[in-house]
């Protein structure tokens, strides 16, 4: 009986946990508001591809976000947005200038922004929400914003100031580097603020200041544009740095891109020599009238302050005794300053910065320092290792003061008498002076220069310094950092770290080649063959549209495309180098295969049919051998190496060969944006010419044995990747290939951009083996055999430095060289298995297919796709079990192939019962599985 009423009462205890749970389910999916509520989560929200971004000039922005939810197969069904210009309102839901009302699909990503039309120095607040896959809704986002700039000519109040122009430049005046002049204005607010916004340029590198302190974090502003085409300005939200007891506006400005010397130009000039700052501050009060504060005839200029000089190749020198105390604050007295110059006529373009600022995006402190032993009458002198090549400067901070002039001596290596190696720098002379006024301390980092760097040599300390006397200031374009990775090997971590590095270290508004040497150009080639690793490492959509638009800037109106952009000088204008060029193809493309923004195509169409064009009507018979320009080729392959025992032949392929393959790569991928962008006729014409050319090609180039003219495994690799290889001839091609590798006994041959090519073709046809020995190979050349050099950072050239033969040639050769770091892409693609799907562009779908190989045990890692973060963690046990946890983000869907025939099981069930996955096939030797969003864990 005790028993029956006990187990009675357990029963109804049962059903009334039941009852409430289901109660609370209910209430959960049918809130009294409306409809049920979604844990599907809005983050990350973003305008023009920025985090609230200030001062944007496109009319009608793009609009995005992430989903992030818990459960699996989430999928947003529909969204709303609404865009205010007013706060309150936008917090009641209500959206004066736009309103989208629920709207049907997936679409999270390339919203464009289609309200009422958007005012000039106006604000605007947004918010979204979304519908999952039961047509349940989201909370709305947190409030975003972004702000408009000034975009018409007339809304510039300001004029261009400084000095006096130089109108007649003695040969002596190119080279010398002018002091940094300081420019400033008093003023007063009159009222109560309820925001000011300043925007602001410079012809040259310039920093502002309000009452003492610095706008913005951002460094080496405007960056480098064709100065001769337009100039960004930046936009400040300054509201909180005005008093109401007065203000001092201040400026400094110094030669930077504009008026510095250029690459192998070591004169200034390369765009003008008058430095000049533009500034508009809009102050508007809290009752609604507002005034503005311009450059004009009222600004007080000083000549000569305390930077004495200032180039981005030889740095700066400061003198603390010649700041003039005060300068930056009220009652300062400036009768003694010159009255500006007002520049009468300058008809110079401005668009908006709408690419993450240069910025210090690291600090990183040194780890070992030493006393350079010289001659018994020099200073003493201590070089520093920060222990990572970095691109930036020092700050220096000493307790004391040594009373006479500091130097900072900057290199990325180090001679075999532990002196700085500078040889490798060519006109470069990067070193900051500093030289103390009476203060007790001293703490001192430069503005307006940058340099490339491992090693530091300070002379001219008085005491014996100690590691916290410096830190390095890691400068880059702050584009976010995307991914991580990690596996059971330490050099191949350490060899994404070195890539990571390299891209970090050479993104300083453009893509650079190289940050030491008096380089540092946007060398298109360089740029294009490492542009899928540059987007698996970082967020590359407004750098690469800015950086687009520099190419543009350069197309001749023929339709030619420069070997690098910006240019830096007329006599440098180099064009039409196959490679190079192609860039204006396949970067737009890849930017549009990764992050889905149809825009980026159109708005480089007309680029990308001029160009092709151009190629087609100087090769009509479409062997690309006219009009090639510098016609570089594979650029440092193999035949390049200065090695005893190492071949000196057959590494370089036929450059016609190389040349006509870029053409029917180029021509297939404007084909393919033809199609997206819906132009039929266009990609008609453009798809028949690119299976015309690669007819040429088979019938030139590949013979019936799969041989590829020149027998190099650059041309194998450069034919299979642009799938210009008949069907027939497939697998005696890749034979071939790997043959050619035999050949060189499992070395590299290949040069820029054939590497990962290679690489890529052996994992894509069942040569991964081949592919993880060249990978781990620690055998010259090799990227271990860099990193056992001591390598940071991916080196310009396989044998930058060989043991026992020293340095290469030191006109060219930079130890921070993204181009042979392209072989991240391959780490991504193959180790960790992540890839776009071209179909699905966006990563709305994608494929997950690792291919575990080599000595790794395991690997893990992610990717923040423009969707959301997408993760793969694979282990292997010793019994040959593997694990793979896989993450998917909401909204997307993934294909992940696991190379296995054995039974799998998700979560310890059935693969076919688990949530999520949609679909199995199961294939000899794959298993392939189609998912929904969230976090799997297989195991077989
Ligand atoms: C650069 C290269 C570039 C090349 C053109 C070099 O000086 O550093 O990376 O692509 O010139 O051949």
């Amino acid at each position: 009986m005790m028993k029956q009423k006990s187990e009675n009462s357990f029963l109804l205890v049962k059903r009334i946990v039941r009852y409430v749970s289901l109660v609370a389910v209910l209430f959960l999916f049918y809130s009294p508001i409306g409809a049920a509520s979604t844990n599907m989560v809005d983050k990350n929200l973003r305008c023009e591809h920025l985090s609230n971004p200030l001062g944007i000039d496109n009319e009608s922005p793009f609009l995005s976000w992430e989903l992030y939810a818990t459960d699996r197969a989430k999928m947003q069904t529909a969204y709303e947005i609404i865009v205010s210009t007013d706060l309150i309102n936008l917090k009641k839901n209500i959206g004066n200038v736009w309103s989208t009302g629920k709207v049907k699909g997936n679409t999270s990503t390339a919203i464009r922004y289609e309200g009422k039309r958007l005012n000039a120095a106006t604000t605007y607040y947004w918010k979204v929400r979304v519908w999952d896959e039961s047509g349940r809704i989201s909370e709305w986002s947190e409030l975003q914003l972004w702000s408009m700039g000034l975009l018409k000519k007339e809304d510039w109040k300001a004029k261009w100031i400084g000095l006096p122009s130089e109108d007649s430049i003695i040969n002596q005046d190119k080279y010398t580097v002018p002091p940094s002049p300081l420019l400033r204005k008093e003023f007063r607010v009159k009222k109560k603020i309820n925001r000011a916004t300043l925007y602001a340029t410079a012809l040259g590198v310039y920093e502002i200041s309000i009452n003492g302190k610095k706008v913005g974090e951002q460094v080496l502003a405007p960056e480098w544009t064709d100065y001769t085409k337009r100039v960004q300005y930046q936009t400040f939200d300054v509201t909180t740095m005005l008093s109401e007891d007065g203000n001092v506006i201040g400026a400094m400005l110094a030669d930077g891109w504009y008026a510095g010397a250029l690459w192998s130009y070591f004169y200034r000039g390369r765009y003008g020599y008058n430095r000049r700052l533009l500034a508009q501050l809009q102050i508007d009060y809290t009752d609604g009238t507002s005034d503005i504060v311009v450059t004009d005839e009222n600004w007080k200029i000083l000549k000569e302050g305390s930077i004495k000089e200032a180039s981005i190749f030889n740095g700066e020198v400061y003198d603390a005794r010649a700041v003039p105390k005060g300068w930056q604050h009220v009652g300062f007295d400036d009768n003694c300053w010159e009255k500006v110059f007002v520049e009468p006529a300058l008809a110079v373009q401005l668009n908006a910065q709408m690419n993450q600022p240069i910025k210090v995006i690291k600090e990183i402190s040194p780890v070992s320092f030493y006393r350079l032993k010289r001659g018994k009458y020099d200073d003493e002198s201590y070089i520093f290792d920060m222990g990572q090549n970095m691109t930036g400067w020092v700050q220096l901070r000493l307790p004391y003061n040594p009373g006479k002039k500091i130097s900072i001596k900057y290199a990325e290596m180090l001679n075999e008498d532990s002196t700085l190696y500078w040889n490798n720098l060519r006109n470069a002379h990067p070193m900051d002076i500093y030289i103390p006024d009476r203060a007790s301390k001293i703490d001192y980092e430069p503005k307006f220069t940058y340099h490339g760097f491992r090693y530091v040599e300070i002379t001219g300390l008085s005491e014996i310094p100690n590691l916290n006397n410096l830190s390095g200031k890691v400068v880059a374009s702050s584009s976010p950092v995307a991914s991580s990775f990690e596996t059971s090997d330490k050099t191949l971590n350490k060899l994404w770290s070195n890539i990571l590095w390299t891209q970090i270290d050479n993104m300083i508004s453009i893509p650079t080649d190289c940050p030491q040497r008096d380089e540092r150009c946007g060398w298109m080639a360089d740029a294009q063959v490492f542009s899928q690793t540059s987007i698996y490492n970082m967020d590359m959509q407004a750098f690469y549209k800015k950086w687009l638009r520099d190419i543009r800037d350069e197309q001749t109106t023929d339709g030619r495309l420069p070997n690098y952009a910006p240019y830096v000088t007329e006599s440098l204008r180099y064009y039409d180098a196959p490679g190079w060029v192609d860039a204006g193809v396949i970067i737009p493309w890849k930017t549009y295969v990764n992050y889905g923004n149809e825009n980026v195509l159109k708005n480089n169409f007309e680029m990308m049919c001029k160009f092709i064009d151009r190629v087609f009507k100087m090769n009509p018979n479409l062997l690309r051998t006219n009009e090639v320009g510098q016609n570089y080729g594979d650029w440092l392959n193999g035949n390049s190496i200065k090695a005893v025992g190492y071949p000196t032949e057959n590494g370089s392929v036929p450059k016609d060969l190389f040349s006509t393959a870029y053409f029917a790569y180029s021509t297939n991928l404007l084909a393919k944006t033809a199609k997206v962008l819906g132009k039929a006729t266009a990609f008609k014409h453009y798809d028949s010419l690119a299976n015309a050319i690669k007819e040429v090609f088979v019938k030139n180039y590949i013979n019936g044995d799969g041989i590829i003219k020149g027998n190099t495994q650059a041309g194998y690799a450069l034919a299979l990747e642009f799938e210009l290889v008949p069907m027939k001839l497939k697998s005696k091609v890749i034979q071939n290939m790997v043959k050619a590798i035999e050949y060189y006994d499992y070395r590299i041959s290949t040069g820029i951009h054939s590497t990962e090519k290679m690489m890529e073709q052996l994992s894509k046809n069942g040569y991964s083996k081949v592919a993880y020995k060249l990978l781990e190979s620690r055998r010259f050349p090799s990227w271990f055999y860099s990193i056992d050099q001591g390598a940071s950072t991916i080196w310009e050239r396989w044998d930058g430095f060989v043991k026992g033969r020293g340095f290469q040639d030191p006109d060219m050769n930079s130890f921070n060289h993204p181009a042979f770091g392209s072989i991240g892409e391959w780490m991504y693609k193959y180790i960790l298995g992540i890839k776009a799907d071209e179909a699905s562009p966006g990563y709305t779908h994608f494929f997950i297919e690792p291919q575990p190989g080599g000595s790794l045990t395991w690997a893990k890692g992610q990717y923040h796709a423009i969707v959301g973060n997408v993760g793969v963690h694979w282990e292997k046990s010793s019994n040959e079990a593997f694990t793979y946890h896989i993450d998917i983000p909401a909204n997307s869907t993934a294909t992940l192939t696991l190379p296995t025939g054995k039974v799998v099981k998700e979560g310890g069930l059935d693969i076919h019962k688990a949530a999520g996955v949609r679909a199995v096939t199961i294939e000899k030797d794959k298993t392939i599985l189609s998912l929904g969003s969230g976090s799997y864990e297989f195991a077989y």
